[in-house]
């Protein structure tokens, strides 16, 4: 097998390592970030060599196998296991991704695991979304009408209406999309980057909302919207196979359309 060597001036220290147990025939390593608040430690990357034979598909059955068989100290969130709740999203094999829809067979060598770049990490695998959630809070993502609901049934759209909505309902708030956009990096305090952008154009796109000129004047701004570049890494991550960098290119048209 392979050996792994940190770089000289790296931060992150050589960890454990745990090996596969005898007899295993189907090694797979997992390098995978650790840090503890409360043991003053810098990070490091522990190492654990798993039995594939004993193992789900996922990386996430890894993740879980470690936790569940080998170390429990392990951290990390997940929930629905089907791509459907966002919660296990990390860097896997260096690219943002769900750790329950990423095959372990398509990572070629030792699987390397990190947080999501750029945010404050909570524990081990668990980064801090506070930043994010209170974004998306922002953009005030529910139905605004002024006019009633009719009183015998839902407010209804056509076909087309409806089909406006698709591409953007199935995002899921992952945040693998700004975590991977180098100007929500260095700007994420004050831009909104692609995950929350999308939510927004989510409902200036709906024929039921009534608020679309408010949420455009919302966003008419050089930081919330406009420090988006086009460099698309949003797009190229995102495990739902979204386009965030479409959804700011058609804020950006809707708001210059109506400068007229
Ligand atoms: S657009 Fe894609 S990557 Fe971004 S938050 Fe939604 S599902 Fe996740
Ligand atoms: S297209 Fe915009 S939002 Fe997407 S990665 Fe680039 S700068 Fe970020
Ligand atoms: S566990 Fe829900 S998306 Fe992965």
């Amino acid at each position: 097998m392979a050996t792994f060597t940190l770089p000289a001036n790296s931060r992150i220290r050589p960890g454990r390592t745990f090996e596969a147990p005898a007899g295993a025939t189907r090694v797979k390593e997992f390098r995978i970030y650790r840090w503890n608040p409360d043991d003053g430690e810098n990070p490091r990357l522990d190492t654990y060599r798993i039995d594939l034979d004993a193992c789900g598909p996922m990386v996430l059955d890894a993740l879980i196998k470690i936790k569940n068989e080998i170390d429990t100290t392990l951290t990390f969130r997940r929930s629905c296991r089907e791509g459907i709740c966002g919660s296990c999203a990390m860097n896997i094999d260096g690219t943002n991704t769900l750790a329950c829809l990423k095959p372990i067979e398509e990572v070629k060598g030792p699987v390397r695991i990190t947080p999501l770049p750029h945010m404050p990490v909570i524990k081990d695998l668990v980064p801090d979304l506070s930043q994010g959630y209170a974004q998306l809070r922002s953009i005030e993502p529910w139905l605004k009408a002024d006019s009633p609901a009719p009183p015998d049934r839902e407010r209804l759209q056509s076909p087309e209406e409806r089909a406006r909505l698709d591409g953007l309902w199935e995002c899921i708030l992952c945040f693998c999309c700004s975590t991977s956009c180098p100007s929500y990096w260095w700007n994420g305090d004050r831009y909104l980057g692609p995950a929350v952008l999308l939510q927004a154009y989510r409902w200036i796109a709906d024929s039921r909302d009534e608020a679309t000129g408010e949420r455009l004047d919302a966003l008419e701004d050089p930081f919330k919207l406009y420090r988006c570049h086009t460099i698309m890494n949003c797009t190229k991550t995102c495990p739902k196979g979204l386009n965030p960098a479409k959804a700011i290119g058609e804020i950006k048209r809707l708001l210059v359309e109506r400068r007229g």
